[in-house]
């Protein structure tokens, strides 16, 4: 099934028969999440995700933008022993999900693995009020998924700045738009305007701000891919 909203399906979908199958459980929590038309990472990014945690072994990662907990029990299967995930959701009814979910994962994985779970901590609150106590708390994250209300991202990136160290990764989704991020402002809908503004916003602080290495990659709905300086 194609879910790459910037590349040709055929490439999209020989790229995701490349990947190895999820295991059952998040298999089954990412079909019935499409089926319910809850908005979770699409394959293409799924493996980048995937392809970073092998790689460098977060210990402590934030998510901000938990939905129903689909990536944070993902970003748990390729976590290291002893990791711990702590993830922001405003909405009610999908916090609540969430914590189900992540509950009954951890279940999964350690009948699977034979060993602990990472930490799935689910935490139901506004995404910029969580990131300010955060902050406030001075501490650190080894990785930091940002994936919430996307007009918000430069308001959330100043805060997240706060929370990275050299080594500490970040990795933001949905930054094309459908590729509309790439139109002229004048091309898009007044509805969209504020979205294509406040996204051009965010890159431009990536980019242009001079404090992180960054690079866009062209994956499902795009992904920003930064580290500080
Ligand atoms: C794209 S979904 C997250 C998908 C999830 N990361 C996954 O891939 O499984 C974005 C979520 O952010 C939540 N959200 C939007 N604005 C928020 C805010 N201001 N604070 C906290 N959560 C917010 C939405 O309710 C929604 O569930």
């Amino acid at each position: 099934m194609n879910d790459s909203l910037l590349v040709n399906s055929h490439i999209s979908d020989y790229l995701s028969s490349l990947q190895p199958d999820l295991p059952e459980f998040l298999e089954n929590l990412y079909q019935k999440a499409r089926a319910d038309r809850v908005p979770v990472i699409r394959r293409e990014a799924q493996s980048f995700l995937r392809f970073v945690c092998l790689d460098r072994q977060p210990l402590k990662v934030l998510e901000i933008g938990t939905a129903i907990g689909f990536s944070s029990c993902l970003t748990a299967e390729f976590l290291p022993e002893g990791a711990s995930i702590v993830t922001v959701e405003k909405d009610d009814a999908r916090y609540g999900e969430a914590c189900s979910n992540t509950a009954a994962f951890a279940r999964d994985y350690e009948k699977r693995k034979n060993r602990s779970c990472p930490q799935i901590r689910c935490v139901k609150d506004d995404a910029e009020a969580f990131l300010k106590k955060l902050s406030a708390d001075g501490g650190r994250f080894d990785l930091i998924f940002l994936d919430a209300a996307k007009a918000q991202y430069p308001v959330y990136l100043n805060l997240i700045r706060t929370l990275m160290n050299r080594d500490s990764i970040l990795i933001a989704d949905n930054v094309l738009q459908e590729g509309s991020v790439a139109e002229s402002k004048f091309t898009v809908t007044r509805r969209d305007r504020t979205i294509h503004l406040r996204m051009r916003e965010f890159i431009d602080m990536l980019f242009r701000s001079g404090e992180f290495n960054c690079m866009m990659l062209p994956l499902g709905d795009g992904i920003a891919v930064a580290k500080l300086v």
